[in-house]
């Protein structure tokens, strides 16, 4: 057997496997997958002190790669279907039968595959907005994944910023392999000059509620808000950070995941 992949097999959803991301990915996580609403955790060695627990499984790096890529399932949002790359139907195909648009993500370089219920819900509300000609700013980008849908659903103009290298590396990749523009950078919204139509920031509550200022400062006149990264009970630090900087924000109907959104014209 090849070494190197162990399958962490947790009795926990994806969501609840989810929290612990950061941890995960220190430990040098590879990915996670659900199947029947359990996900596997999978890793290049046994860890130990992990925040999950479940059955440790030694694959073969090759079952491993097979099982990982079979296992991931699109994720479908309103009109959007987030695929990586092997499950991307032609391009063009779906949107002329179904109205449907596919997002190719390549997963595991960065945090944004629209597996995660903050993605998800990002996604539903930018679905419910008149995106056509807009500009838009995307703090905290990941694998560009908002950005990118943002840029499919008609907007002119997007800047998408991120802390993070890789990130930076992988929605620049994952942009053009979407084929649309987006001027990713390294770095956060203080960064970014002027106005935009919406301001994305899908975060944490402790960087979103320091960051919550500037985000209101780059929005346009009638510009709009769409925010997350807050688990339900931290909803209120969040929402008194937009307040104090002078945007009231409301949150949509979530489950542990809050998506906040405010309209510059409610100011
Ligand atoms: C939760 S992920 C969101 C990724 C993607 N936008 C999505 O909705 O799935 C947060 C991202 O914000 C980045 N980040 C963290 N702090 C930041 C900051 N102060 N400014 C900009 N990006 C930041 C992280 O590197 C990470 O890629």
């Amino acid at each position: 057997m090849a070494a190197g992949t162990w399958a962490l097999r947790t009795g926990l959803d994806l969501d609840t496997v989810n929290v612990h991301l950061e941890a995960l990915e220190a430990a040098g996580l590879l990915g996670i997958t659900e199947e029947d609403g359990r996900a596997t955790v999978w890793l290049p060695e046994r860890v130990a002190g992990l925040p999950v627990s479940g059955e440790w499984e030694a694959v073969p790096d090759a079952d491993w790669h097979a099982q990982w890529k079979a296992r991931l399932e699109p994720v479908e949002v309103g009109s959007l279907r987030i695929v990586p790359p092997w499950k991307a139907r032609p391009h063009g195909e779906g949107s002329a039968t179904d109205g449907g648009i596919d997002l190719i993500i390549e997963p595991a370089q960065a945090f944004g595959t629209g597996h995660h219920e903050t993605t998800a819900g990002c996604l539903a509300a930018l679905c419910e907005l008149d995106l056509v000609l807009a500009s838009v700013l995307d703090v905290g980008t990941g694998t560009g994944v908002l950005a990118i849908a943002a840029a499919r659903l008609g907007a002119a103009t997007v800047v998408a910023v991120d802390t993070d290298p890789l990130a930076v590396a992988a929605a620049t990749d994952n942009a053009s392999a979407n084929d649309v523009r987006v001027d990713v950078r390294l770095g956060s919204v203080h960064e970014v000059h002027g106005r935009f139509d919406l301001v994305l920031a899908n975060l944490d509550t402790a960087t979103l509620s320091s960051l919550a200022p500037a985000l209101v400062a780059r929005l346009a006149a009638r510009g709009a808000l769409i925010a997350s990264g807050v688990a339900v009970e931290r909803r209120s630090e969040a929402v008194a950070a937009f307040a104090a900087a002078g945007l009231p924000v409301w949150d949509r109907a979530g489950g542990e995941w809050v998506v906040l959104v405010g309209s510059a014209t409610g100011r």
